[in-house]
């Protein structure tokens, strides 16, 4: 069995003492690497005066983490410039908030080489690399400059954006091409996947061959495969006991009222200003219903150097501010706003207190807390989950309410079907949603990924 090589711009632990502190993907990927006693290399998070590549290895169950620090320049120019002031916004459809600095591509050039310069000494013969995420695009090209000829796998975890709209960063060509370094590259969906193919074939002349696209003699294969969560697992965080003394504690304050939960990331991606506004519109349309409900709003602060995520900030404040000054009663507020995280076991017991999982992003690559929402549910009697048409997820959980999230009509409409939802309905869509979590879990989502990179046909080998 080959070792496997990730390689992500951050670095979550392996399963520590702190369970139900990490994130999904985080508990994906580690145990991928403790079967394959892997390495997952990547930024520590800290920065250093002077780049110098030293590693820092850690080791725990079978996983090493192998990071580095970054000099501040490099984190302005690659983390909060490229990365989350370009290609962030553009890849999500927001071209109105991308930025497009030279400064900030070449911080991004230079960081890429940096991690595969001090990297590639670590990869040996049988290594298998795969690469995570669009702050990372140019490194498979880095990795064959020096040589390394091992497999190498990339998986965008956001969108892959429409052609006409990539069209408008500069560097979109050389980022396209740069993917044809690797052997095999994953997107969420079938839509980003074709938008991929769109814009290489019609902007850049590569040849569709089958799941192959082939550019000035390099073959990648190109896939679509979604990421799921480890459904058992989180089943049984859902019934661990931080689970039920956050479940008890929610339907305590609840008293009686039905609660309707979202948990995102504070970024203007996930559609929170719309939800707010939907949310207000419920009540304003059905004053009788307005104190039989409640929204808890979990939205951790994110990426606070960049200036659209403070502004972004600042606007649900003082939407949240206003629509519970207008509508607030004594012993009511509509919005229970909070700016902070909650481990995944609590969150666990909090989605399954909840009757509907309001889940509206503007634009999402996957969203794995649909997938959570409806897998911490009681089977007997499920919540509802209400969804994005345009979250990845939807392709898959097609039995959710789905919504347009940009009509606060449509989202006044769906909180009540989702109240008034009886029973076997209820359960009728979440057997169908759970059996596709359950069947395309996270497990199949890297089974499939890396069976695909070790068949890839690849020209060396021919
Ligand atoms: C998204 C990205 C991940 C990223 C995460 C958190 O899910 O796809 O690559 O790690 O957001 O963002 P942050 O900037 O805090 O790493």
């Amino acid at each position: 069995m080959s070792r496997l090589i990730v390689i992500s711009n951050r670095v979550s632990a392996p399963r520590g003492s702190h369970s139900g502190a990490q994130g999904g993907l985080a508990v994906a990927l580690s145990a991928a690497l403790r079967e394959h006693r892997g390495i997952w290399f990547g930024w520590s998070g800290d920065i250093t005066d002077q780049f110098t590549g030293h590693i820092n290895f850690q080791r725990e169950e079978d996983v090493t983490t192998a990071t580095i620090d970054l000099e501040e320049q490099d984190v302005e120019e690659y983390y909060n410039g490229y990365a989350n002031r370009t290609l962030w916004p553009l890849f999500h459809y927001r071209i109105d908030l991308a930025e497009y600095e030279r400064g900030f591509a070449g911080g991004y050039q230079r960081v890429n080489e940096r991690f595969a310069e001090t990297v590639f000494p670590l990869i040996e013969a049988d290594d298998v690399v795969w690469i995570q995420d669009y702050h990372l695009l140019p490194l498979g090209t880095e990795l064959r400059r020096r040589n390394v000829t091992n497999r190498i796998g990339f998986f965008l975890h956001i969108p892959w954006p429409p052609r006409r709209l990539l069209s408008t960063l500069p560097e979109a060509d050389e980022l396209a091409r740069g993917l044809f370094a690797y052997d095999v590259i994953g997107f969420q969906t079938e839509e980003w996947l074709e938008a991929f193919r769109d814009f290489v074939s019609k902007e850049m002349g590569a040849e569709i061959d089958g799941d192959d696209v082939i550019l000035d003699g390099r073959r990648v294969t190109a896939i679509a495969c979604p990421i799921g969560i480890d459904a058992a697992e989180f089943r049984a965080l859902a019934g661990s006991t931080r689970a039920r003394l956050a479940f008890r504690r929610m339907r305590d304050s609840a008293v009686g009222r039905d609660m309707i939960i979202g948990v995102d990331r504070l970024d203007y991606s996930k559609g929170l200003e719309e939800r707010f506004l939907g949310y207000e519109r419920f009540l304003r349309e059905h004053p009788e219903e307005c104190k039989e409900v409640f929204l808890l709003q979990i939205a951790p602060p994110s990426r606070g150097d960049v200036s659209s995520y403070r502004k972004i900030r600042t606007t649900l404040e003082g939407l949240s501010g206003r629509i519970n000054g207008a509508f607030a009663d004594l012993d009511w507020v509509p919005i229970r706003y909070v700016n902070r995280g909650y481990s995944r076991d609590e969150l666990a017991g909090v989605y399954r207190a909840a009757r509907i999982g309001l889940v509206t992003p503007l634009r999402d690559g996957m969203n794995l807390v649909a997938k959570e929402y409806v897998a911490a549910q009681d089977p007997e009697d499920p919540g509802v989950l209400i969804l994005s048409r345009f979250a990845g997820a939807a392709q898959q959980l097609s039995e959710a309410v789905l919504v347009n999230p940009y009509s606060a009509e449509e989202l006044s409409d769906a909180i009540m079907l989702a109240l008034r939802m009886p029973r076997d309905e209820r359960v009728r869509r979440w057997r169908a949603m759970m059996d596709n979590i359950e069947e395309q879990d996270v497990l199949w989502w890297r089974q499939r990924f890396t069976d695909s990179l070790m068949s890839a046909k690849r020209l060396q080998d021919a």
